[in-house]
Order: C-alpha cells, then sequence, then structure tokens
C-alpha cells in the first residue's frame, strides 16, 4: 500500500507556482490577486479561506478577504461580487460556500464573471468542463486529478465509483474521470443518497472516491483488493486530546480499508492540502491569460 501524500504534492506545485509568480513580477511587473468573500463566521469555512489566504502570502501573491455578516441581503453580497468583477487589479475570486440560507447560492455563483470564476462553479466553466474545452477546474477535483497524475496512477479503462454528487467534487469528478484524458478514459459510477446496492458497486471500483461527508462510511468489505481509495471527507469530530476540541475525521474507516489498498489517501494529509493548491494554480492561470 502506498499513501498519496497530498502535502508532498502540493508543495511541489507551490514550489512551481512561486517560481512562475516572481517570473511575472520580473518580466511583466505583474503580481496575480486573488479575493475571498466570506459571509457570516462558520468556523471550517474561516479556517479554509484563511488557508487560502495564507497560501498566496507564501507563493507571493497578493491577497484579498471581504467578509460580510450572516445577515448579509442577498442584493449587498451580489453588490460585493460585481465590484470584484469591475476590479481591474483583481485576477480571481471566490465566494466561499456554504452561504446563509436565505442567500440564493445559484444566483451568487452566475454573478461571477467566468474569467474570474477561479472555483470553476459558474455554468459556463462546467459546461466547458464537460466538453473538454480549457476552463477553470473545480479546486477539488482537480487535486484530485494532479495527485492522480504525480502518482502515474493508470486510469484508463478503470471502473471509478465516485460517492457523493455534490456540484463542487462528486459531480465534476465524474465528469473528468470519463474524459478522453489523462487522468480519464475511466468507465464511471456516480452514486449517490438513493443509490441500491451501494456495497457491490463500490466491490468492483478499481478507482474509489469518496466525498460524502459522512465519517469513516467506507469500512474494508465495501472495497477491492488493489483499489486506489480517495478520501475527500473532512468532518470534524469532537475530540477532547486535540487542542482545537476536533479532530478531522474522512469517509473512509482508513486503519482497516488501508491495507486492501494499492493506493489511499490519508486525512488530514491527502486531498484536503491540494484543494487549496489548486485555487491557488487557477488564480495564477488567471492572471497568465490576461497579459
Ligand atoms: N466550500 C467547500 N469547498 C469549497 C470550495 O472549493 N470553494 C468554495 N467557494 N467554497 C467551498
Amino acid at each position: 500500500m502506498k499513501l498519496l501524500d497530498g502535502k508532498w504534492v502540493s508543495s511541489v506545485i507551490l514550489e512551481e507556482i512561486a517560481l512562475e509568480v516572481s517570473e511575472l513580477k520580473n518580466k511583466y511587473n505583474k503580481i496575480p490577486h486573488l479575493a475571498a468573500i466570506l459571509v457570516g463566521n462558520d468556523g471550517a469555512s474561516e479556517t479554509y479561506v484563511n488557508s487560502k489566504m495564507r497560501t498566496c502570502e507564501k507563493v507571493g501573491m497578493k491577497s484579498s478577504l471581504i467578509r460580510l455578516e450572516a445577515e448579509v441581503s442577498e442584493k449587498i453580497l451580489l453588490q460585493e461580487v460585481d465590484k470584484l468583477n469591475q476590479n481591474p487589479d483583481l485576477d480571481g475570486f471566490i465566494v466561499q460556500l456554504p452561504l446563509p440560507k436565505h442567500i440564493d447560492e445559484q444566483k451568487v455563483i452566475r454573478a461571477i464573471l467566468p474569467e474570474k470564476d477561479v472555483d470553476g462553479f459558474h455554468p459556463d466553466n462546467i459546461g466547458k468542463m464537460v466538453l473538454n474545452m480549457p476552463s477553470f477546474i473545480p479546486a477539488t477535483p482537480f487535486g484530485i486529478l494532479q495527485i492522480i497524475e504525480k502518482y502515474n496512477i493508470e486510469t484508463s479503462g478503470k471502473h471509478c465509483v465516485v460517492i457523493g454528487r455534490s456540484h463542487i467534487v462528486g459531480l465534476p469528478m465524474s465528469i473528468l474521470m470519463a474524459r478522453n484524458t489523462y487522468p480519464g478514459n475511466c468507465t464511471v459510477t456516480l452514486t449517490h443518497s438513493k443509490t441500491k446496492n451501494l456495497k457491490e458497486v463500490c466491490q468492483s471500483a478499481d478507482i474509489l472516491i469518496v466525498a460524502m461527508g459522512k465519517p469513516e462510511f467506507v469500512t474494508a468489505d465495501m472495497v477491492k483488493e488493489g483499489a486506489v481509495v480517495i478520501d475527500v471527507g473532512t468532518t470534524r469530530v469532537p475530540d477532547i486530546s486535540k487542542k482545537s476540541g476536533y479532530a478531522i475525521k474522512g469517509d473512509v474507516k482508513f486503519d482497516e480499508v488501508a491495507p486492501k489498498c494499492s493506493y489511499i489517501s490519508p486525512v488530514p494529509g491527502g486531498v484536503g492540502l491540494m484543494t487549496v493548491t489548486s485555487l491557488i494554480k487557477n488564480t495564477l492561470l488567471a492572471a497568465k491569460s490576461k497579459l
């Protein structure tokens, strides 16, 4: 069994990005700039956004954080989105999800200019991704592709089972693994809460990508010997032995599943770090496309 080390892949890619950022500065006097809108003060969202901002600084990019209170109206949020759309100094921005219930998430995503939508959530970018045209690929699926590539994992003709059909991870992941490029060319099964015989479907997976948000759901009896297992789960569970008061749990029962796998990604230290790195990579691409 080999561990898919997201920390290592992420550090290699961030070094490459830092080099390109310094070249952009020297050649074009251009510093890539990412902004994030954070609505409310959900602990997990705060952590993610802070990590995105910190990583920008680490590679020499500019970052801006716009904080809005949880009660902000949809209208004001859309005005903020428009300001960022119009800001010529900004290469890309994200609106951290989830948004409070009174705000229509899809409406906000549609308001972002596709060329600044470094999350790749706008229907134009999703459509381009489906058609295999150049576009921003959503950060978590993009991160998983880069891990598969770095470890030279064979994907052509394999059965890839994705658990979870979220617009952020599962759905785009299933499309990407079916495209006729590497990584891809898989026979894909996208499973979800209404799937029958989930255990049997998972047992036939050569590559199992789990993005359901249910801690330790996938057990050893669901996994084929030699499978590649990629765990996207990051649920906070109370843990008094940790300084923060919680531990991060994946969707896979790692200790019992790992011995059966050819490759497995751990939580933490797997996919999570790649999400941030991929967003930063999309921001660099956005900046370069304007030169
Ligand atoms: N919430 C969880 N993952 C993401 C992400 O990749 N982007 C945004 N904007 N919100 C998220």
